[in-house]
């Protein structure tokens, strides 16, 4: 069972990753970040930015790879997730630019960039630590539903819920991008600690299919069940939908604080 963690606000959820990722860092000071884009992962990286900016910490060798890029977007686009982590994640933290990656979308040479993405991470040594978030339609990255549970980094086409919910970042619903590139499920299943995010509502399904559904390519975020280190944490409305969410909350109260999440 991955283990769930309720908290009271995404603030909370924040400060819980932020201390993991610092302790991470502490023992391995060129660890490998695999980071989310979307507003879910950003209080996470608000908290680590406010322990990091004490400057007690040296994150000048922490290594990051972005879980996906839209394809097709002008180099120097705001949306474009290499400029969101620029701005949210690289810029605030202090970390060094050339060791973050973001696979690259660019149409040109879109056809080879999977592959290239699936070395450099084989080259760094793999993912530590996966930030994760879940779409409404329940994908992990931009693992749409039906998204083999072995994929690697490839091209996708996005639901059009996905392109809906992610209009609100662009100026009109028609300039979302139809095709991403996304770390795959088998990707992802690599890291060796994933930590999934979920606040709100509107997550409250595929939290629960995630969790306790089955394991199937129909919900991405059901492959978090094949890991053997996952940390789900999620506030009281997205765990609202969850069945044994009694269980959770009483395996957390009494789990041993030496270990972590
Ligand atoms: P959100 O997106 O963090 O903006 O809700 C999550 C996702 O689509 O994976």
């Amino acid at each position: 069972m991955a283990e769930l963690v309720v908290v009271s606000d995404e603030q909370a959820a924040g400060a819980l990753v932020a201390d993991a990722i610092v302790s991470l860092i502490r023992r391995k000071p060129d660890a490998v970040l695999g980071l989310a884009t979307g507003s879910t992962p950003l209080a996470t990286y608000r908290a680590l930015a406010d322990r990091i900016g004490g400057g007690t910490l040296d994150v000048r060798g922490v290594r990051g790879f972005a879980l996906d890029e839209y394809v097709g977007l002008p180099a120097g686009h705001p949306e474009s997730y290499r400029a969101v982590i620029t701005r949210e994640v690289v810029e605030p933290l202090g970390l060094t630019p050339e060791l973050v990656r973001v696979p690259n979308g660019d149409p040109a040479t879109v056809e080879h960039a999977g592959a290239d993405y699936e070395q450099a991470i084989l080259a760094a040594g793999g993912v530590d630590l996966q930030i994760l978030g879940i779409g409404r339609t329940g994908h992990i990255g931009f693992n749409e539903p039906g998204s083999s549970l072995a994929s690697l980094t490839r091209v996708k086409t996005l639901t059009e819920p996905t392109r809906a919910d992610n209009a609100r970042f662009f100026d009109s619903p028609e300039d979302v991008p139809m095709h991403c590139i996304t770390q795959g499920i088998g990707t992802i299943l690599r890291a060796r600690h994933l930590v999934l995010l979920a606040f709100g509502e509107a997550k409250a399904d595929a939290i629960a299919a995630a969790v306790e559904g089955p394991v199937t390519a129909s919900q991405p975020g059901s492959a978090v069940q094949l890991h053997p280190h996952t940390t789900v944490i999620v506030d009281e409305a997205a765990a609202s939908k969850l069945e044994n969410l009694s269980y959770y909350r009483h395996a957390w109260l009494n789990k041993p604080s030496w270990q972590g999440i």
